[in-house]
């Protein structure tokens, strides 16, 4: 079985990586495709090292551009990759432009596609990422759904539910092989300045390309009364600078800037925090996993089982609001204790191994087939 992999950022590397695992341990045929659209190499190439992952056959090489160029040029490249590599299925994970870009360009090409962490929904269409979501959802083959809550948004679309498998989030798989790793070789430790702190990441285009809002966010973190710590994504470091914010945000004593982290470091970071603070999907994912309290800087979440199982609020952008929700959190010791002991939602770390498992059924069925 030959197996294509289309990713493009952070998060679908450390969420493919166990499935990419999976596809060695079974000495099936791997076609990896990057298609540049996180290029540092502290946004890409360190997370291939962390997770100890091959390196892409390919690499496209987009870069940052518009959504438009990027996507059609992912499209145009594909073509050419994946009809010489004859792939039996082509894997995307998640929501960003390399998956709509990978799922439109196989089933294009007639090759099934199967979506990890398929049917999430925010129900917001202002957002990119759910219109990418939609866009890859009606294209797949195979639909690997994190919860059955996810696994019911597909079936309201009219999608089959002989097509749909629930099999937790392959971030659990991730947090869960590398986080003792993780806290016994993390070098991190030696450059956070505080002993009590809240681990913050910022990043999504409705909070960062949004002057309002984000003024908004930093006025609250410049005043809260809390230690904080922040890797900080590139693309919001270029938005803080561009409103003469990144240097009041440096200036705060409490507030520590650092640079983003490979995987391990961020695992140490995040782990050995108080609160998660956030609008990252994969974050909110692992502040569970981990068991840390989780403030999420958006009005809806396309993850709503964080918030159902209590490890998780939604504290919007507005500073009074991010301030009250934290202040509940940590000078509570009861509404504390109940987040961190929330229920993890997303299984029990083989995520990867039943994505792998159900692939190969279809294929030894002679199954995997697109219909139309
Ligand atoms: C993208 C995804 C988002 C995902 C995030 C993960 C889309 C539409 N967005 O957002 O869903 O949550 O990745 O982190 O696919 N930049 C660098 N170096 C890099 C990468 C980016 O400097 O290696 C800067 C560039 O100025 C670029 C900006 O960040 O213009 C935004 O990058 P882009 O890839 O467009 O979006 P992300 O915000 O990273
Ligand atoms: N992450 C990391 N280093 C950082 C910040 C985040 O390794 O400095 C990881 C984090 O562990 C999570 C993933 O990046 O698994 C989330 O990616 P991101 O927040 O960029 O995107 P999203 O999940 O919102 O799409």
């Amino acid at each position: 079985m030959k197996i294509g992999i289309v990713l493009g950022t952070r998060p679908e590397i450390i969420k493919m990586a166990p499935v990419i695992d999976e596809i060695k341990r079974n000495n099936s045929e791997l076609v990896l495709i990057h298609t540049g659209q996180h290029y540092d190499i502290n946004m890409s190439k360190q997370f291939f090292i962390d997770l100890d992952l091959p390196l892409p056959q390919y690499n496209i090489g987009i870069g940052s551009n518009t959504a438009i160029k990027q996507i059609s040029i992912i499209i145009s490249k594909l073509e050419e990759i994946l009809k010489k590599e004859e792939v039996d299925i082509v894997l995307v994970q998640g929501d960003t432009n390399a998956v709509l870009a990978g799922a439109l360009a196989a089933n294009k090409l007639k090759i099934p596609v199967g979506h990890v962490e398929a049917g999430l929904r925010s129900f917001d269409k202002n957002m990119p990422e759910e219109i990418n979501r939609l866009v890859a959802d009606s294209c797949s083959t195979l639909y690997f759904v994190p919860t059955k809550e996810t696994g019911i948004n597909l079936l309201n679309e009219g999608i089959s539910h002989k097509s749909i498998y629930v099999t937790g989030n392959t971030v659990v798989d991730a947090c869960k092989r590398n986080i003792n790793l993780a806290l016994k070789n993390s070098k991190i430790k030696d450059e956070i300045k505080f002993n009590n702190y809240i681990a913050l990441t910022l990043h999504r285009a409705e909070n960062v390309d949004d002057d309002e809002r984000l003024i908004n966010i930093v006025n609250s973190l410049i005043n809260l009364p809390y230690n904080i710590v922040f890797p900080i994504h590139p693309h919001t470091r270029k938005s803080l600078e561009k409103l003469d914010l990144y240097k009041k945000i440096e200036e705060s004593e409490h507030i520590q800037i650092i640079k983003p982290l490979g995987y391990l470091d961020f695992l140490y970071l995040i782990s050995q925090a108080t609160l998660a603070l956030t609008d990252s999907g994969g974050v909110q994912e692992e502040a569970i996993t981990l068991d840390v309290p989780c403030v999420t800087l958006r009005y809806n979440t396309e993850r709503p089982e964080t918030i159902t199982c209590g490890g998780n609020v939604l504290a919007g952008t507005e500073s009074e609001e991010i301030t009250r929700n934290i202040s509940n959190i940590l000078n509570n010791e009861s509404v504390y204790e109940s987040m961190s002991s929330a229920k993890n939602p997303y299984g029990d770390g083989d995520s990867a191994k039943q994505i792998y498992s159900i692939i190969e059924e279809h294929y030894n069925e002679n199954n995997l087939k697109i219909t139309r």
